[in-house]
């Protein structure tokens, strides 16, 4: 049983796998955390409760204990979870224990994606309601424990009984720690640059990663992790955070006056609010968090492994993923019927399985000046339509895909010059262009029904197999026209409630579709996306060594079936810099491989290593989208990961170099992650190496001349 309540001590423990978290009632009727860890075999939540009495003598300070969900302004000063305002102004209130309930399976959460389960034994869960008498309103917190996941997910639900409150701040999760001998990792970045690693110690005070961009954004992922400080890839401890949303948000990391640790994760406070009527209900998003003491590498197994099966959804979840070629950087908007079936030959020829026509081929979109808003083809480039395009790729033994951005309209469209309030504002201030184009208002309803009409016929109207769905700009002036002055700060989470409602009908009226997000490059790369579409495109940047960095550090919570990784030209676009086309390859084949050039550009040399490169693929593309993804290292010069079968019978290496070196040192890769028990053939010798060999002495890597180097090698069992 992974929950289970123990009377005597009032005290819950739920257990995923080898995690244990522990938290009890105490004799006041509060909700106290007790434990977070290894699974142990005995904890004595007594042993646990009896803490130092400080600074306030007799008197109680909650400042001191560790809560689970702590409220504000009843004597502990560190952030509080939550906080709502009653009618008379003030912001005080103070949660209580009333009952509480552990069933099987989980729940899922109203208007929100959340990790599932199939069958009820996969999961149990605990709702634990907590009641402020004087304001009469509930909050009832969510925990579920995983059978087969080594984690734990958390939300909460308010419940309003009395008077009218406003919520002005609901987060999703928080958990204190008796210490602060912890390291930060978060993942952060900014357009083309997405989710680099970012380290630092904690310090008293509050460290915190955020979005206040109406989006989860490029700048920081919703996911930060503690670590022990002797943490590495393979050993070390990690708490892992990550919040399945979409929008703003924040993640908290508190060190109070005695070196405790609270971390905080869930929608962003800031600019936000929420009316609550009486018997209404608000939800919060979902929080998964994750231990592991086998370093970084085993956290981002749990996270690979949960985000996989039981947060992708749909047929597309474990099937193999296409090979694709898009045509935004072989052509930007400069694109006829002509010019891209020429491409699309040349992709058949070279093995391509989906041909992606991107942004540019509807209304009067030669520039990313106008035309958001018109899904209607422009026969000036398509003459014969969608249909006759997609037709015509069909023929060709290829898969049709299409670009659309929904969610965004141009002030030159005919839709804004129909409906100039339907997009995000507010009245008379300035609508700021980002991108020359406006954010529809996705928490209206009529705005949602034309989305959802226009882009479902849309879908009907060809072949389509494969939709990329992209979202260009930040918000601001987040305001709506239709909802009165006391609900505009809920404009923000109301859109994304908007867009998930959205994801959810169309992404479940055409099933057969591959659905891949996209915020220009990787702005809404987070689970909440995920929930709807199976995988995202990174980032715009296509450059093989930034995509080094992006794809180590996307890889911490993402694996690699959810990433799109494409091979580019030279000059790269973003970077202006020049690679082999075999990095290029190897790169993407660290992922979902794809291309975006035009290939009829490329020489024979070229085309003959692309031809190999994409057989290799095929033959290695259930291991490399499903297999496990182990981080090897990341050094100033030098990347290396691998790639195995849930058995280590088969395995992939990765190696990359960056810069050529003079009168190099022997290069020995230790390669763990793998069996140290079998035996492996290299793949195209005779070579026969240990596990024990390959980890503890390590293989001979060639000897690599020049700049941008790589090697991929493919080791199987004997
Ligand atoms: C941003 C995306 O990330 C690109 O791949 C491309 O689709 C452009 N938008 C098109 O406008």
């Amino acid at each position: 049983m992974p929950i289970s309540f123990n009377q005597d001590s009032l005290s819950f423990d739920l257990f995923a796998k080898d995690l244990q978290y522990t938290l009890y009632i105490d004799e006041n009727r509060r909700l106290c955390h007790a434990y977070f860890g290894k699974r142990i075999k005995n904890l004595n939540v007594r042993h646990i409760s009896d803490l130092y009495k400080r600074a306030y003598g007799p008197n109680l300070s909650l400042d001191i204990i560790p809560q689970e969900y702590p409220s504000y302004g009843t004597t502990d000063f560190r952030s509080p979870a939550y906080q709502v305002q009653f009618k008379d102004g003030s912001t005080v209130s103070d949660l209580r224990y009333v009952s509480h309930r552990i069933y099987s399976g989980k729940p899922k959460l109203e208007g929100l994606p959340s990790t599932y389960v199939d069958e009820e034994d996969e999961a149990e869960t605990l709702e634990i309601h907590l009641k402020d008498e004087i304001g009469k309103f509930e909050v009832i917190l969510f925990y579920s424990a995983f059978e087969d996941y080594q984690a734990i997910t958390r939300s909460v639900k308010f419940v309003n009984f009395g008077e009218d409150i406003k919520i002005l701040r609901a987060l999703s999760a928080s958990v204190d720690f008796e210490d602060d001998a912890f390291d930060m990792i978060q993942l952060s970045g900014a357009w083309a640059r997405e989710r680099h690693v970012v380290k630092r110690e904690i310090k008293p005070g509050i460290q915190s990663i955020e979005s206040r961009r109406g989006a989860s954004s490029h700048q920081q992922n919703p996911f930060l992790a503690l670590a022990r400080k002797d943490t590495d890839e393979w050993k070390g401890e990690v708490y892992g955070f990550s919040l399945v949303y979409s929008g703003n948000f924040i993640g908290e990391v508190e060190v109070n006056q005695y070196k405790d640790t609270r971390v905080l994760m869930g929608i962003n406070s800031f600019d936000f609010s929420w009316l609550l009527k009486t018997g209404e209900t608000f939800q919060t998003p979902e929080c998964v968090i994750v231990y592991s003491d086998k370093g970084f590498n085993g956290m981002s197994e749990i996270y690979h492994k949960l985000y996989m099966n039981r947060l992708a959804r749909g047929r597309h979840k474990l099937a193999q993923r296409p090979i694709l070629v898009n045509n935004w950087e072989a052509t930007y908007f400069d694109f006829n019927e002509e010019k891209l079936l020429k491409i699309a030959k040349e992709a058949k020829i070279l093995g391509i399985e989906l041909f992606v026509l991107d942004d540019g081929w509807f209304g009067r979109r030669n520039s990313d000046n106008s035309s958001l808003g018109d899904w209607y083809v422009n026969k000036e480039k398509l003459p014969g339509g969608l249909n006759g395009l997609a037709r015509k790729i069909n023929d060709l033994g290829l898969k049709f895909g299409l670009w659309i951005e929904p969610e965004m309209i141009s002030p030159d469209s005919d839709l804004y010059r129909a409906h100039p309030d339907w997009c995000l504002h507010v009245d008379q201030r300035e609508r700021h262009l980002s991108r020359n184009q406006l954010v529809l208002d996705l928490s209206r309803k009529d705005v949602r029904e034309y989305i959802v009409e226009t882009i479902s016929n849309l879908l009907k109207s060809a072949n389509i197999s494969y939709v990329k769905w992209d979202m260009n700009r930040n918000m601001t002036e987040i305001g709506s026209a239709i909802l009165p002055a006391e609900r505009q700060r809920e404009v923000s989470h109301r859109y994304i409630l908007g867009l998930y409602e959205i994801l959810e009908r169309i992404t479940s009226q055409f099933p057969d579709i591959l659905f891949e997000s996209c915020a220009g490059g990787g702005g809404r790369f987070d689970p909440g996306m995920f929930y709807y579409m199976p995988q995202a495109w990174t980032s715009d940047d296509t450059d093989a060594i930034e995509r080094l960095k992006i794809q180590y550090g996307t890889s911490y919570v993402y694996p690699p079936v959810m990433m799109g990784s494409h091979v580019s030209a030279i000059p790269n676009h973003q970077v202006g810099r020049i690679t082999s086309i075999d990095i290029r390859s190897h790169v993407a084949m660290s992922a979902n491989m794809g291309f975006e050039l035009d290939l009829t550009k490329l020489s024979e040399e070229e085309k003959d290593k692309i031809k190999k490169y994409i057989n290799d693929y095929k033959k290695f593309r259930n291991l490399i989208q499903f297999g496990n993804f182990y981080r090897l290292f990341f050094e100033e010069n030098e990347v290396a990961w691998i790639i195995t079968d849930e058995t280590r019978d088969e395995f992939l290496v990765y190696y990359f170099k960056v810069l050529g070196e003079p009168n190099v040192k022997q290069r020995r890769l230790r390669i763990k992650g793998i069996s140290n028990q079998k035996r492996y053939k290299l793949d195209g010798t005779s070579e026969i190496y240990g596990g024990d060999e390959l980890e503890f002495a390590g293989f001979l890597l060639p000897e690599l001349k020049g700049d941008f180097q790589s090697v991929f090698l493919h080791f199987v069992s004997v």
